[in-house]
């Protein structure tokens, strides 16, 4: 099943040593804000063991370390700042292209010198991706399960406890969710809330069918009351999360569609703002766009990866749609009253893509008019089935492409941001940026807005900020009194 390492294990012994290790940076208004809200709720261990996890890749990893914490902090653990106060260290890992699986293995080469202090687990994409190989290469390891097999975690940490070696949770097979009691949240301002889980597509370039298992949502009776207790806890956004957001289909009696649970969240007591992410073109409707339009807390920004501009690359892609077929989904959100913001993931390079193909991508950046994008160089995946296609692009012809589609993207994310000079938003404040003495934010549309306010204590506030100054990536301004 598993394919071999993407690279030699010989470089995990490669990376610099356990003195660079540390907590990742967060800005000193999140990391206080964290903390206040973590030891307002949290247990103290009563075992005395310590955790940390390093999460790496997308906001679903991110949110399901969040919950793995939850599990550890049941079981009497205790949460601490760096790797090295750390007994536990377990590494949330993302293999969705070549880079972010090496990362993940120069770390495990730093923490290979930490051992056999500590306990080292590898969970994620990059454990489900390479099994129980793991343990062949990088013996330090005690523990390597994937995201699917999650709801076992507690069996698994109780085998760890005892001293278990080679503990391991792989299956891919399952309708189950991860259901937790407790979620360690990290983020104070927005909470990310999963609703579905795994993905039934084929992209011909994705590894996430492959590490993530069959698509599987959580009833809508489940996503509400984490919902209401979201806002008891405080929050008034949150994200609802899934690979394929936007395909959520209740698995409860009463059925709901994604558009029905957005309603039901967006109407949830104390919630002022609802986004999602990431939706599939395939499973975008029309009613979608007519629920944000009319219920004001849904946020007024879609996340809809094209992932191409040519529809022969689409179609070896395996991406079920047009150019054309996309754009008109567009249209429906061009056509809505509310101006929404639209954002992309692109993928250059390709096997295959012609110089037309490529250049179709870059038109079709000016067709939608994108607020941003995340643009990437196709890279070949283990157990994919472009890993095998001919036509490879060579790596500095992609670099070309991708330097090429970023560039327009800047110029036109300099001309959308520059129309919003003028203009005033409702922000709300997620950091404060002392040396600039700035605060900084998001309007509903998910846009950075950074802005100078005589105000004290705004974290978590809503305000608005009329905008003086535009970036490619941010506007700027001051807060209106
Ligand atoms: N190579 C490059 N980019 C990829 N993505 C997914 N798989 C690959 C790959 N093999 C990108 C897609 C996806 C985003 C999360 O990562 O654009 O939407
Ligand atoms: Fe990967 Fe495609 Fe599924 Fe998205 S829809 S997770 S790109 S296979």
């Amino acid at each position: 099943m598993s394919k071999a390492f993407d690279i030699g294990i010989e470089a995990l012994a490669a990376g610099p040593q356990p003195a660079t290790l540390g907590a990742p940076e967060t800005t000193p208004a999140e990391a206080a804000a964290s903390e206040s809200r973590a030891s307002e709720s949290l247990p103290i261990a009563p075992n005395g063991k310590s955790f940390y996890i390093e999460t790496f890749g997308c906001q679903m990893n991110a949110h399901d370390s969040e919950k793995v914490a939850g599990v550890l902090l049941e079981r009497g653990y205790r949460a601490v700042d760096t790797i090295l106060q750390a007994d536990l260290v377990l590494y949330n890992t993302c293999s969705i292209r070549e880079k972010a699986a090496q990362k993940v293995f120069s770390r495990l080469g730093e923490i290979r010198f930490a051992t056999p202090r500590k306990v080292i687990g590898v969970l994620g994409c990059l454990a489900q991706q390479e099994g129980e190989e793991i343990f062949e290469r990088a013996p330090w390891v005690s523990l390597v399960c994937g995201s699917a097999s999650y709801r076992k975690l507690p069996e698994l940490m109780a085998q760890v406890e005892e001293g278990g070696r080679r503990v391991s949770g792989l299956d891919l097979d399952t309708d189950e969710t991860f259901e937790t009691e407790i979620t360690r949240r990290d983020n104070p301002i927005r909470a990310y809330l999963t609703i579905i889980e795994g993905c039934d597509y084929a992209c011909a370039y994705c590894v996430v069918p492959h590490t993530r298992g069959p698509e599987r949502s959580r009833a809508s009776e489940a996503v509400l009351a984490e919902a209401r207790r979201l806002a008891e806890a405080g929050y008034t956004e949150i994200q609802l999360l899934g690979q394929t957001v936007n395909s959520y289909r209740d698995p409860s009696p009463r059925g709901l569609n994604f558009t029905q649970l957005l309603r039901e969240v967006a109407a949830v007591d104390g919630i002022r703002r609802v986004r999602f992410t990431t939706s599939h073109p395939n499973d975008f409707h029309r009613e979608i766009v007519q629920a944000i339009d009319d219920t004001p807390v849904l946020c007024d920004h879609i996340h809809l990866p094209v992932q191409s501009g040519s529809t022969p690359i689409l179609r070896a892609m395996r991406r079920t749609y047009t150019r054309e077929e996309y754009l008109e989904k567009i249209s429906w959100i061009r056509a809505a009253r509310r101006p929404f913001s639209i954002t992309s993931d692109i993928i250059v390079g390709f096997p295959g893509e012609t110089e037309k193909d490529f250049e179709e991508s870059v038109t079709l950046l000016d067709e939608v008019g994108y607020d941003s994008i995340f643009s990437f160089k196709y890279s070949p995946r283990p157990n994919t089935t472009a890993a095998t296609m001919p036509g490879a692009i060579p790596e500095a012809e992609q670099a070309r492409r991708l330097a090429i589609l970023q560039d327009r993207q800047r110029q036109i994310q300099i001309a959308r941001n520059e129309k919003l000079v003028g203009g005033t938003f409702e922000v709300l404040v997620d950091g404060r940026h002392e040396s600039r003495n700035q605060w900084s934010g998001r309007t509903t549309s998910n846009r950075p807005v950074n802005f100078t306010s005589p105000r004290q204590n705004l974290l978590g506030e809503y305000v608005q900020v009329r905008i003086a100054r535009a970036s490619a990536n941010s506007v700027a301004g001051e807060q209106v009194l």
